[in-house]
């Protein structure tokens, strides 16, 4: 059967389609059940596709009045902001520089550990622009104090921060994002560019794994190590 599906696939891809084109539903049901599967392990989906998309127009026209004749730099933390930062850039259409800094706080588990390490390195240079640093999640905040401690060493003009999510929790003093896209209870999510344990980033939703999925995954990574 994967077969039959994989060359229908195909050819529909081989072939334009005409704007009044839909796929059969027989075709349609084989594809969501294979693409849906991560979305089968969530308990509860918390913000969906749609209400991201639209929160994003805001937040995009928010930045663009902001920085309207600014020399900006947007600096996505990796890995968790890719989604949100190529959803941001295709509405931001003035120029701009991009310039990804890598750090890593939760090493696989599910909540932060408070160990940050630099992955990747700033390849720009930043003194004097306008940096806006774009990352997915505001928990803890010892992400974002660390990161503006070192951004604010290269002497930028201007620096703020703008996040996908900020969950409702106390956060370190000195943490706080300019920009918010949504503020979350305090749970572990997953998707848009959100991960458990390297997965789940490519859903287009923010959910709530089933606690089955986090139990199961324990238990393998116990029996691996
Ligand atoms: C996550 C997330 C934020 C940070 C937030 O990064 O992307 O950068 O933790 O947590 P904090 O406010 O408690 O510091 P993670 O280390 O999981 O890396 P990732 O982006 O590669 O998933």
């Amino acid at each position: 059967m994967g077969k039959l599906v994989l060359g229908t696939a195909a050819r529909y891809a081989a072939e334009p389609f005409p704007s009044s084109f839909c796929f059969p539903s027989r075709v349609l049901l084989r594809y969501t059940g294979r693409m849906n599967s991560l979305r089968d392990d969530l308990q509860e989906v918390l913000l969906t596709e749609a209400q991201i998309q639209q929160r994003l127009d805001e937040l995009a026209a928010q930045l663009q009045r902001d920085y309207a004749g600014k020399d900006l730099t947007l600096v996505p933390l990796l890995t968790g902001s890719v989604l949100f930062v190529a959803d941001l850039l295709r509405r931001l259409p003035g120029p701009l520089r991009l310039d990804f800094l890598g750090v890593s706080s939760y090493h696989g588990q599910t909540s932060s550990s408070g160990d940050i390490h630099i992955t990747k390195a700033l390849q720009l240079n930043i003194h004097d622009r306008d940096v806006l640093v774009v990352d997915d999640i505001l928990d803890t905040g010892l992400t974002l104090v660390r990161v503006r401690d070192l951004i604010v060493a290269l002497r930028p003009r201007s620096l703020k921060f703008c996040v996908f999510l900020e969950k409702e929790i106390p956060h370190h003093a000195e943490a706080r994002a300019d920009y918010v896209g949504f503020r979350i209870p305090d749970k572990f999510v997953v998707g848009y560019g959100l991960d458990y344990q390297e997965r789940y980033r490519n859903l287009a939703c923010v959910g709530v794994l089933k606690p089955e999925i986090t139990a199961k995954a324990a238990v393998d990574t116990r029996r691996a190590g």
